[in-house]
């Protein structure tokens, strides 16, 4: 399948058409944002990465019952996928404390939470993406109720598969970011699985394996995404 024309460039990724109405080709950047986009910088390789761990990931999401918008990978940056509709909630699920929560509820980051947490904002750059609720979410028309449920039983069902698979890798699953689109009336998984979206932590060391490397200017923020790769085993 081939590129067409540009229909978006993001971020992080451009996204093309293709001769297939119900299909796009994504292709991953290395150029890297932070804040709204006020922090810009490039993590040499991250393109790559991110396309092939998602694609990883996605397929043993689908082995496990969660439906993703993953076709075909092309070559080490663009991805065939399916043509959604992205519901315009991020999605974020918490095992430990972290970023926002822990500034939040005055915690330090790293502790266990007693269970996971699911919470929404409402994806808007001119409003600063917003924490919302569900009842938010409905009185905006963001989502039906049956898509919330939905968004909320795969989203916990792609921590319960994420967190265990990272275990058995040497890294803690702290917390991730996920989108959903529409796709013939479905529910179904879109956007990315990276360290751009998942705080990854080395189990032992707690290291921090993920974009807090660049949004807090730690320093060897390639070698990180590398590390988590060169753990996926998908060389
Ligand atoms: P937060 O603690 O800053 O709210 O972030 C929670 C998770 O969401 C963390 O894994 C990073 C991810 N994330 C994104 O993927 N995109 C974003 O724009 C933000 C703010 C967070």
């Amino acid at each position: 399948m081939e590129k067409k024309e540009l229909l978006y460039e993001g971020k992080a990724k451009k996204v093309f058409t293709t001769e297939d109405p119900d299909a796009l080709i994504v292709s991953y950047k290395d150029d890297a944002t932070a804040f709204d986009g006020q922090k810009k910088g490039t993590i040499v390789g991250k393109g790559a990465i991110n396309n092939r761990m998602t694609n990883h990931v996605f397929k043993l999401l689908e082995a496990e019952g969660v439906p993703t918008h993953l076709i075909e990978e092309l070559n080490d940056r663009e991805t065939v996928v399916k043509k959604v509709e992205i519901v315009p909630l991020e999605v974020i699920i918490r095992n430990f404390s972290a970023g926002s929560f822990a500034k939040k509820m005055g915690m330090e980051e790293g502790i266990e939470l007693k269970q996971p947490t699911l919470e929404f904002s409402y994806k808007n750059d001119d409003l600063h993406d917003p924490f919302i609720n569900s009842y938010y979410a409905l009185a905006l028309g963001l989502a039906t109720q049956e898509e919330i449920d939905a968004i909320s039983r795969y989203a916990f069902k792609v921590n319960e598969v994420m967190r265990n698979y990272f275990a058995g890798l040497g890294i803690e699953l702290i917390d991730f970011k996920i989108e959903f689109g529409r796709f013939h009336g479905q529910i179904i998984l879109a956007d990315e699985v990276s360290p751009d979206t998942c705080r990854l932590w080395d189990k032992e060391t707690h290291e921090k394996l993920d974009k807090d490397r660049f949004r807090r200017d730690l320093g060897n923020v390639e070698d990180a995404y590398q590390e988590v790769f060169r753990r996926l085993g998908i060389q």
